[in-house]
């Protein structure tokens, strides 16, 4: 009987010494086989227990089970180890370093064109203007006739325009004609409101201009409406667009929709009235048309000219912009480089 007993611990030892030596799954199932399967070691060696008398069955056979529990437990660590192993080996072959930083994702922001275009209407808002939505497609009439540019009007070569196959529809060259919606909706209440949106013209597209921009236009009617009240607006507002305590300067210009009508421009906000390359070394940057509203024009939107008057202005939103953050070509804007939408 001691004999089988140390038959079986030989086995163990032996069995465990090469489970040491299997260094890959398939070389732990071939062990597997050896020693536990059902040709294998441990069943060889207990094949003459049949002839054991029946005191020393039992033991034999709890011998037996205890190798086989051992070297069980001993082949489930062998295989974690190797596992866990294998894994390594995967994961540095990979070249995955779990320890290195992720990579950064691209947060999207807001379009430099829309932050100068909410920039603008906030200022305006919390002044009491309210937003006016008009519309992007137009009629010859709106953009032009009821501005006072009846067909024919050389001032109508001031805007370059591009025409529908829809005769008398085009797709409006500046937020102007929203004056005429927003006071025909409004007539004969007074009028305070901004027009911000896309304006359209058949231009070549250069440093200076796009086919496609925003403009933010200005309309305010009512009772003694006087130039000094758009003065005043238009202080109040560059001060917050472009810095407390800007130098403003009202030129007279002309447009056919406001009379009079000035350009106005502000210090340039880089060089301080300097000079420098961006305000083309004149120490001033152009930010808006304006001017009091044309008689012909109230009259147009309903109001009585005797009665009432009002204020107008139109600003480029890009040309603001560029103002602001120093950039020198409006096609930057539009051309969707991931590098210059990072940088402003
Ligand atoms: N609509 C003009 C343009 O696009 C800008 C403008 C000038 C708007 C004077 C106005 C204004 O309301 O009073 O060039």
């Amino acid at each position: 009987m001691s004999e089988l007993v140390k038959k079986l611990e030989a086995l163990q030892v032996e069995a465990e010494a090469m489970l040491t030596k299997a260094q890959s799954s398939a070389e732990t199932e071939a062990w597997f086989r050896d020693y536990l399967g059902r040709k294998g070691a441990l069943t060889n060696a207990l094949q003459g227990i049949g002839s054991l008398s029946a005191e020393e069955r039992p033991l034999i056979g709890k011998v037996a089970n205890q190798v086989k529990v051992a070297l069980t437990t001993a082949l489930e660590a062998r295989q974690q180890e190797i596992a866990n192993a294998e894994m390594e080996a995967a994961l540095s072959a990979e070249g995955v370093d779990v320890t290195l930083p992720g990579r950064p994702q691209n947060v999207g922001k807001i379009h430099p064109s829309n932050a100068a275009l909410r920039q603008i209407n906030n200022i305006f808002m919390q002044m009491g203007f309210q937003v006016y939505d008009a519309p992007e497609v137009e009629t010859d009439e709106y953009n032009f006739g009821l501005l006072n540019m009846p067909d024919g009007h050389p001032a109508r070569d001031m805007w370059d325009t591009f025409y529908t196959t829809t005769p008398g529809v085009l797709l409006r060259t500046h937020t102007s004609p929203g004056q005429i919606h927003a006071m025909r909706e409004y007539c004969p209440q007074p009028i305070r409101v901004i027009l911000p949106g896309k304006c359209f013209r058949y231009e070549d597209v250069t440093a200076r201009s796009e086919m496609m921009f925003h403009q933010v236009e200005g309309l305010v009617v009512g009772k003694n409406i006087t130039f000094s009240d758009l003065k005043g607006t238009v202080v109040a507002f560059a001060n917050q667009m472009f810095g407390e305590g800007r130098k403003l300067r009202f030129r007279k210009s002309y447009f056919p929709f406001t009379e009079p009508s000035v350009e106005v421009d502000v210090d340039c906000v880089l060089c301080e009235g300097k000079g420098c390359r961006v305000c083309k070394y004149t120490g001033w940057l152009e930010i808006m048309g304006a001017g009091m509203v044309n008689p012909t024009v109230l009259h147009n939107g309903g109001y009585d000219p005797a009665v009432y008057s009002g204020y107008a202005f139109g600003m480029g939103v890009e040309r603001s912009a560029m103002l602001k953050l120093g950039v020198d070509d409006i096609r930057y804007f539009f051309s969707n480089d991931i590098r210059f939408l990072e940088r402003v």
